[in-house]
């Protein structure tokens, strides 16, 4: 079992007759910013900063390692079994809340453009003590399970985690998330939304922040700016882990409020995806990415070109067609934390060849 401390002031303790087990590994609540240089001609954009949910690893994977590190079956001491791009923020996360507790990652990977953010993270990744099953693509990750299950078999095998952590335990680390904004709201920490914009990958966020905003009553338009091509995010994926997220809820002793559609409709939640910021494809930087990135780093607040850098760009285009009216919270899902220091001499070397011949 895990020794890290109790997390007992989860806004799900109190919505829950039976709350699940919720580790403290982050600093809740992050705090909500105006963002001025995001703001359009009819919107003022406020900012949601889970960049500084942790010292460890911010962002908004730490709200979900909360609850599955937190319970079976990831709670134990074997290894987790997890995959990701080579600069993955999941299994970067992963890697660095597993070394405290001395369990190791056991990384599929599949290559992605070798910007220096995933150099950083790659070499954090390595320096934590993962070992990588690498392929170089995502269609080729079968061939990572077989490596792993067949050839390789290490001697404690590792425990599968969804990708991103997205499993509808999960979710919840958002479903919090989504009444502790509701809690700033009352308190008058900002204006009711209009509208929040959160990037997508495996859906566990945006999946348990529609859920979230719509239990604590917040209407609001979710609008969901994919990083990843419709094939791997879509309606289908976000509605139905949604769907299963609130059957967690249900099993946990939530009353019954009818499906999930109706509770949307009752609090006047709605709900869309947009794909257009993809671009050439997942973890491809996009010109308009980028000078997102660039634009909030001279303010102060770090982005990266693969999810967050495309979010705020689809929130600025949203602003300036005149889709979107004010106030707009931007989540920031990326953390903000500086590894460098992290990063030990020699991680390269335990790089797969193929691998270390990308760097
Ligand atoms: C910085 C960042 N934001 C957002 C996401 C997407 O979250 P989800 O996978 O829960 O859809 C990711 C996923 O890896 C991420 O790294």
């Amino acid at each position: 079992m895990s020794t890290s401390p109790i997390r007992d002031d989860s806004p799900l303790a109190s919505l829950l007759p039976r709350a699940p087990r919720c580790l403290r590994l982050a600093e809740l609540p992050t705090p909500v910013e105006r963002a001025p240089w995001l703001d359009g001609p009819a919107a003022e954009v406020w900012v949601k900063r889970d960049d500084a949910s942790s010292a460890v690893y911010g962002g908004g994977k730490v709200r979900k390692l909360e609850l599955v590190l937190g319970n079976p079956p990831h709670d134990g001491d074997a290894p987790i079994v997890s995959i990701g791009g080579l600069g993955s923020h999941h299994l970067l996360a992963l890697a660095l809340f597993l070394r405290p507790l001395g369990r190791t990652l056991h990384a599929w990977t599949f290559d992605q453009v070798m910007t220096p953010h995933v150099r950083t993270n790659l070499a954090v990744l390595m320096s934590c003590g993962a070992r990588l099953w690498s392929v170089r693509s995502r269609a080729a990750l079968p061939w990572a399970a077989l490596g792993y299950y067949v050839w390789a078999r290490p001697p404690q095998m590792g425990r599968w985690m969804t990708p991103g952590a997205s499993s509808p335990l999960g979710a919840l680390g958002f479903v919090a998330a989504g009444l502790e904004l509701a809690q700033q709201i009352e308190a008058g920490a900002l204006p009711r939304p209009a509208r929040v914009y959160i990037t997508g990958g495996s859906a566990g966020s945006s999946a348990g922040l529609l859920v979230g905003l719509a239990l604590a009553g917040v209407g609001t338009h979710l609008r969901v700016v994919s990083a990843v091509e419709p094939l791997f995010f879509n309606s289908f994926a976000l509605r139905g882990l949604a769907r299963k997220t609130l059957a967690t809820l249900r099993q946990r002793g939530l009353p019954a409020q009818g499906g999930l559609d109706g509770l949307l409709a009752r609090a006047g939640v709605t709900w869309s995806i947009d794909h257009r910021q993809v671009g050439p494809g997942y973890a491809v930087p996009t010109p308009a990415g980028a000078a997102e990135v660039e634009r909030s780093a001279s303010h102060g607040l770090k982005l990266e070109t693969t999810y967050t850098g495309k979010c705020a760009a689809a929130l600025r285009a949203d602003l300036e067609s005149g889709d979107a009216r004010g106030p707009v919270l931007l989540w920031n899902t990326h953390a903000g934390n500086e590894l460098r220091a992290r990063i030990e001499d020699g991680w390269e070397r335990r790089l797969p060849p193929r691998v270390r011949a990308l760097l």
